[in-house]
C-alpha cells in the first residue's frame, strides 16, 4: 500500500515514497489541505521558502492530530542564498516560521537565483550554502539534506567538497519529460531522486496518449502520471488541496508494465505548462 512505502536515505532515514507537493496552495488554506491530506494517509508535505505558505503547512503539521515524528517535512532554501551566512538564517526562519523543533528535509532550492536560471557560476556559492546545510543537519535541525533541480555538473560541484553528500535530488519529472542520464547519476552517487510536477502542473491530464494507457490500466490520467514515476524508483510529489484528488493520487498500488513504461517514455514532450510556462523551472531560463 502507498500509503504505508517509504524509501531509506543513505543516512537510514525513511522517506515515504508519495508526499503532497503545495506550491500555489495558498498560506490561508495551507493548514486545511495538509489536515485533509493527513486524513486521507498522507505524511509527507514538501513546501519551499519561495511558496510563502511555511507558516501554514507548519500549522497543519502541527495541529493534525498525529505526533510529529510520524510526518516528514520538507522545505526548501530559497534558490537566492548564495551564502553560508543568509541560508543558515534562512533554514532558522523556516523552523521558527512553521513552528517546529526540526525538519526531515531541507533542500537547496535551485542551483541558480531563478533570475539566472542555468547561467551564471555560482559553484562557490552552492557550496557556502551546502556548509549552512551541513551545519544545521550536524546540530539537529534537520534529519536529511538535499538540493533540487541540480544537474551532473551541479552535483558534481558539492560531492568534490562536501562532508555530507546530498540525499536526494528534486527535479522535473513526469511522462514526457524524463531525463534518464540524470535519473541513472543519481542512482549512481546513492541520491534518492524527488519527482516534482509529475502531472507536468496538470498539463498531462490534456494528453489524449496518457489518458488512454490510464483508461487501459482503469485508473485516473493523475494516477498513471503518480504510478510512473513511483516505478522509476522516484518519490511522488503530486500538489492538490482536494480531496477527492489527494484521495485519487494514493490510488496507485497497481504497477505498469516494462513495455508500457518504455512507450510513455517515448511519448513527445508536453510542449506548454499553460500559464507558468515562463516559470524558470519550466522554460529553463
Ligand atoms: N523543486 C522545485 O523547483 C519544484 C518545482 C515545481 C514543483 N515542485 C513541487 O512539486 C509539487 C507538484 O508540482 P506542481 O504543483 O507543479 O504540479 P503537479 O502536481 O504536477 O500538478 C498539479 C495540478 O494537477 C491537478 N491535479 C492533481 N491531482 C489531480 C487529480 N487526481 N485529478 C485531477 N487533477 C489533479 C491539480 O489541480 P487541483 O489543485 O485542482 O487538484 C493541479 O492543477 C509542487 O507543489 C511542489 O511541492 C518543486
Amino acid at each position: 500500500m502507498i500509503r504505508n512505502e517509504t524509501y531509506i536515505l543513505p543516512n537510514g532515514v525513511e522517506i515515504p515514497k508519495l508526499g503532497l507537493g503545495t506550491w500555489f496552495i495558498p498560506d490561508a488554506q495551507a493548514a486545511e489541505a495538509v489536515k485533509a491530506a493527513v486524513s486521507v494517509g498522507y505524511r509527507h508535505f514538501d513546501t519551499a521558502q519561495a511558496y510563502e505558505n511555511e507558516r501554514g503547512v507548519g500549522e497543519g503539521v502541527c495541529t493534525c492530530g498525529l505526533p510529529r515524528e510520524q510526518l516528514f517535512v520538507t522545505s526548501k532554501v530559497a534558490a537566492e542564498h548564495k551564502d553560508h551566512a543568509s541560508a543558515a538564517r534562512s533554514i532558522d526562519e523556516t523552523l521558527s516560521k512553521m513552528g517546529l523543533d526540526y525538519l526531515d528535509l531541507m533542500i537547496i532550492h535551485s542551483p541558480q537565483p531563478w533570475a539566472g536560471f542555468r547561467g551564471g557560476d555560482y559553484a562557490a556559492g552552492n557550496r557556502e550554502a551546502w556548509r549552512a546545510l551541513e551545519d544545521a543537519y550536524a546540530a539537529g535541525k534537520l534529519r536529511a539534506i538535499g538540493v533540487s533541480n541540480f544537474k551532473k555538473e551541479d552535483l558534481d560541484n558539492i560531492l568534490s567538497s562536501c562532508k555530507v553528500r546530498p540525499m536526494v535530488n528534486q527535479i522535473l519529472l513526469h511522462i514526457s519529460n524524463t531525463d534518464l542520464a540524470l535519473l541513472d547519476y543519481c542512482k549512481a552517487q546513492g541520491i534518492l531522486v524527488e519527482a516534482y510536477s509529475p502531472i507536468a502542473h496538470g498539463e498531462a491530464l490534456k494528453n489524449g496518449q496518457i489518458a488512454a494507457m490510464a483508461q487501459k490500466y482503469g485508473v485516473s490520467p493523475a494516477a498513471l502520471c503518480v504510478r510512473y514515476v513511483l516505478e522509476l524508483g522516484a518519490v511522488a510529489l503530486p500538489k492538490t488541496a482536494d480531496p477527492a484528488h489527494m484521495e485519487d493520487n494514493t490510488a496507485v498500488d497497481f504497477s505498469i508494465s516494462a513495455g508500457d513504461m518504455e512507450a510513455l517514455k517515448q511519448i513527445a514532450p508536453i510542449e506548454s505548462y499553460g500559464a507558468v510556462s515562463h516559470f524558470p523551472v519550466f522554460s529553463g531560463k
